[in-house]
């Protein structure tokens, strides 16, 4: 039996990758793969709030996925709004929403108004929570967030670790303890550069969609291993 109060601090870090080898692999549309991607994170979301998990952020869109085809783009936004719309579940689990990315009002969002009222509205719904923080990154990417947090910073007059941090989209996100990257692919892409400074990397041949508890386990025992 794992005792929640243990992980009470830790902060895990999820790239979802391998929707679309999911969906292949059954002679499903992509799209489908992303469909069972978003169920599967409601349920991730539900075991760590069980687990006690402190943190959980998560690569939702990066800045680089609107290249891909604009009907596949419009369902991974829809399933955000899908997502960003499980209040009550999320409320039972006393989990608080919280979203990271290029500003709504700054030069280069390209969040559509549905989607940022869903996360608007979201955060509102939940912001009594005092569970586990879920943030979702949407329109993230990590190199153009540390290029805004030094120009913020230098605007000030001064760079330094403490005032890139400061600028970071959310400035109170801790440090990630372990990364989570599912598919088989064992790098790390352009997510939360920053933050990930000295945290353990758990890879896994699984899909996204069959991500579980048991991986969930393995990756939280990787944070106490030496
Ligand atoms: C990678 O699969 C996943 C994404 C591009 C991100 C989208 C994630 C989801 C829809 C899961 C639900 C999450 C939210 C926040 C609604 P891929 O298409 O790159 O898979 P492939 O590498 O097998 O083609």
């Amino acid at each position: 039996m794992v005792d929640p109060a243990s992980h009470a601090n830790v902060h895990i870090a999820c790239i979802m990758d391998g929707n679309g080898r999911w969906a292949k692999r059954r002679g499903l549309p992509r799209t489908a793969g992303h469909t069972a991607g978003e169920e599967n994170l409601a349920e991730v979301v539900r075991v760590c709030a069980q687990r006690g998990v402190g943190r959980l952020t998560v690569f939702g869109f990066s800045t680089e996925n609107w290249v891909r085809p604009p009907a596949e783009v419009r369902h991974i936004l829809s399933l955000h709004k899908k997502l960003f719309g499980r209040v009550d579940e999320l409320n039972a689990n006393n989990v608080r929403i919280q979203w990271i990315g290029r500003p709504f009002n700054e030069p280069g969002s390209r969040t559509p108004a549905y989607v940022q009222r869903a996360i608007t509205q979201a955060i509102a719904d939940t912001a009594g929570n005092t569970g586990m923080i879920l943030t979702v990154a949407f329109d993230y990417g990590s190199r153009t967030e540390l290029v805004r947090a030094s120009r913020l910073s230098a605007q000030l007059g001064k760079v330094t670790e403490t005032s890139i941090e400061s600028h970071l989209y959310d400035s109170e996100m801790p440090r990630v303890d372990v990364v989570v990257r599912t598919s088989g692919e064992s790098r790390i892409s352009n997510f939360l550069l920053w933050q990930i400074a000295g945290a353990k990397v758990y890879f896994t041949e699984r899909t996204w969609p069959d991500f579980n508890v048991q991986e969930i386990d393995a990756a939280l025992k990787l944070i106490h291993a030496t």
